[in-house]
């Protein structure tokens, strides 16, 4: 069965641009997780950006206490890195933060920093907690990703959907086509290199059926569409809604 895990960081966002630097303040991203797990989300993803613009100390000590199962996402930097050993979430994902560490595609360079990004695995996997890598349908990306030895990588889903929000693309566009086949290129190779494989970033209830190609995927880790939708049939529906596309996907 798909998973599902509701990123909740846009909860954070909406209450930062009324409470900034307060210790309270609504939405309240622990209550939003809670919802999306009563309607069924099974895990809970919320990165922890190191200029702390949405997510915040205190909620990620919170969620770790409410969430079924706890994705952190997070830079490899020292001080995020020593937050999720004490914190213990069930998985970190390693995504990009600064333009250096970035491909063009978006992704985690997991090439130019095996060296480091093997250290934090080992010291995340000792500690019991899972590692994914967010990289772009790369075949050296993928490639490094299993030499440094993490459990997953996470497929960067941007390019593809971005591809399918251009105005007439229509669902058999050429570029659409390229996009899914890179993904599904990309899934079967982590696949057949022992990785399992997740997906994110710009799924939403449009493009989600056509994604239903890629195989051996595990979780898809979804965010902005989910809380778009919940301001107009709220969170508990939005969720629903969305496990619904996603009930019939055969791998
Ligand atoms: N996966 C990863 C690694 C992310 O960084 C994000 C947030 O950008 C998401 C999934 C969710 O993306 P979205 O909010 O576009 O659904």
């Amino acid at each position: 069965m798909l998973k599902l895990g509701v990123n909740i960081d846009h909860v954070a966002t909406l209450r930062e641009a009324r409470y900034r630097g307060r210790e309270f303040g609504e939405p309240d991203p622990v209550v939003a997780a809670k919802i999306c797990q009563a309607a069924g989300a099974h895990g809970i993803t919320a990165h922890l950006r190191e200029d702390r613009r949405h997510i915040q100390d205190r909620d990620v000590w919170k969620l770790r206490e409410a969430a079924r199962r706890l994705n952190l996402e997070m830079a490899n930097t020292p001080g995020i890195v020593s937050i999720a050993l004490k914190l213990k979430p069930d998985i970190v994902c390693v995504v990009p933060e600064r333009r250096l560490e970035v491909t063009t595609e978006g992704g985690l360079d997991v090439a130019a920093s095996e060296k480091a990004l093997t250290e934090t695995r080992l010291k995340m996997n000792d500690a019991d907690i899972e590692v994914s890598l967010f990289i772009a349908p790369d075949e050296r990306q993928i490639q490094a990703s299993a030499r440094v030895g993490s459990q997953f990588i996470e497929l960067h889903t941007g390019a593809f959907a971005e591809e399918f929000s251009k105005p007439a693309a229509g669902h058999r566009s050429p570029a659409i086509e390229k996009e899914l086949q890179r993904l599904i290129a990309g899934a079967e190779q982590a696949h057949a290199l022992g990785l399992r494989v997740n997906a994110g970033h710009g799924l939403n209830y449009g493009n989600l059926s056509l994604l239903h190609r890629v195989p051996h995927l595990v979780e898809l880790n979804i965010g902005h569409s989910i809380v778009s939708r919940a301001v107009s049939v709220g969170l508990e529906t939005a969720v629903k809604e969305m496990l619904a596309l996603m009930k019939d996907y055969r791998g």
